[in-house]
């Protein structure tokens, strides 16, 4: 197992002239993140992970400050994982123009749905900073995680839209034994929160395992599931098709957010709507 090499700066970035596999995270890693970097390793000859805490991405009384940092574990994480090199900029190298600056990337009508409604200004932080990591880190292919799933789609459609050229990939999500979606926020739980938690994954399954009877058989479920579970404050429970439009016959994808107490959890979940039986509940 060899140390990653740790990069802070773009000059060093320019000096790996091999093709490259990327994986941005913001530190805190868990085993969802080294399933990501697993995935990416053969992808490129060399795995470049970075670890940045992207404060645009956080409205104010959101949780930047608090954030878990754990950077000499994460290393440790990205060892483990086969990554060469570790990029871990400063926030002045990530914007020389001040967080305030006045290029930012627009997520579009996309970003202002589900996580984009609770949260008005998250996905032009991460589509910003996802975007300056793609210039500088110059990856060829990028892999980010299933669980934030409305994350991924817009980063797809920035690369598409923007004419990036970057393989981005997705990657399903990591539970622990119980359900509970891998996340670096699953540290702020207390030991009852922690408990309650898996009632969101239960309330998804509930809703895939009700599927062939339709839209609105899947909403039903899911919220009998949720409905009852003690500790849990609903923001969303949403069934939309694959690329988060309304549901169709097909692939479709049941969205859930929740605070557990402070924290506030994502999860969803595929399943396949029949073709006759939208919203007909038989
Ligand atoms: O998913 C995350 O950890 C972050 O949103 C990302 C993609 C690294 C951007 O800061």
């Amino acid at each position: 197992m060899t140390t990653p090499a740790v990069v802070r700066t773009s000059v060093e970035l320019r000096e790996l002239d091999q093709s490259i596999s990327f994986v941005p995270t913001m530190g805190a890693l868990h085993d969802g993140h080294v399933q990501l970097m697993k995935h990416a390793r053969p992808l490129g000859e060399t795995l470049v992970a970075s670890i940045f805490v992207n404060p645009t991405q956080f409205a104010p009384g959101e949780d930047f400050e608090d954030y878990p940092r754990t950077f000499d574990a994460d290393l440790e994480r990205c060892a483990e994982a086969g990554v060469d090199v570790v990029f871990a900029p400063a926030v002045q190298t990530m914007y020389p123009e001040g967080t305030e600056g006045s290029i930012t990337v627009d997520p579009g009508p996309l970003g202002t749905i589900l996580e984009g409604k609770s949260r008005p200004t998250h996905f032009r932080g991460v589509l910003t900073v996802v975007s300056k990591l793609f210039g500088l880190v110059r990856p060829d292919v990028a892999v980010f995680g299933e669980k934030d799933y409305q994350q991924l789609a817009l980063i797809k459609q920035m690369n598409d839209a923007l004419c990036l050229g970057i393989d981005v990939q997705g990657c399903p999500t990591v539970r622990e034994a119980d359900g509970l979606a891998m996340s670096s926020r699953n540290v702020y739980l207390t030991a009852e929160q922690r408990a309650q938690a898996p009632a969101l994954h239960a309330a998804l399954r509930a809703g895939a395992a009700a599927s062939a009877r339709g839209a609105d058989a899947v909403l039903d479920a899911a919220h009998a599931v949720i409905d009852s579970a003690p500790g849990i404050e609903l923001d969303y429970l949403e069934l939309t098709s694959a690329d988060l439009g309304a549901p169709a016959p097909g692939d479709a994808r049941l969205l859930i957010a929740a605070r557990v107490g402070k924290p506030r959890l994502l999860d969803n979940i595929h399943l396949t709507l029949p073709s006759l039986a939208i919203n007909e509940g038989n």
